[in-house]
């Protein structure tokens, strides 16, 4: 794939796994592919289904305020995207099998955009591209280089909908990751 319009049109047209069947759009991201901060979240709710565009419904206008308070907007400095690029019905998990099946998406999209900064938004991301046993509890705000690249997981907006409590830990996740980016970022930030 040479280019990220090539990537997007073959994307568009993926029929890897089954959510193909019961998807009405595929998300395939939104953002700055020039961006040097690439978000990664799990995969498309109702609404990104229904708009073809990653959090879109409530957990996304949460993740847009907290992005705000660091100065990071969709329309401008980043990219965001999924782990799966269809929805799983009834918004469960998806499964291992379709992560497996939709990851060479990501991989190419990461590959082309080569952010230095990568946010895994929630469990599912973080486990894909951290370790496979992290815990969002316990290793959240932490940057860890792999490949060249630093990862680093927060909770997931509709995790805080569900525990406000949360939601001091998430906003110091924004505060390191804006000053990682004024550390080790050259483009408008
Ligand atoms: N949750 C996600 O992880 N991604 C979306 O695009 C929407 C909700």
């Amino acid at each position: 794939m040479n280019s990220w319009a090539e990537l997007k049109s073959s994307c568009m047209d993926c029929h890897k796994c089954p959510l193909a069947d019961t998807r009405t759009n595929v998300v395939f991201g939104v953002g700055n592919e020039n961006a040097e901060v690439m978000f990664i979240g799990e995969g498309p709710g109702q609404q990104e289904d229904l708009k073809g565009e990653p959090f879109v419904g409530r957990s996304g206008q949460l993740l847009d305020k907290l992005m705000a308070t660091v100065d990071l907007y969709r329309d401008k400095n980043i990219y965001i995207a999924n782990i799966v690029k269809c929805r799983p019905p009834q918004n469960r998990d998806p499964l291992p099998e379709e992560q497996e099946a939709c990851a060479g998406w990501l991989d190419a999209q990461i590959k082309m955009m080569n952010p230095k900064i990568v946010v895994c938004v929630g469990r599912i991301a973080a486990q894909r591209y951290i370790s496979k046993d992290f815990k969002v509890t316990k290793e959240h705000g932490v940057f860890y280089e792999i490949d060249g690249r630093l990862f680093m997981g927060t909770y997931h907006p509709a995790s805080l909908l569900r525990n406000p409590r949360q939601k001091p830990d998430a906003f110091e996740d924004f505060i390191a990751l804006r000053d990682k980016i004024n550390e080790i970022c050259e483009r408008t930030y």
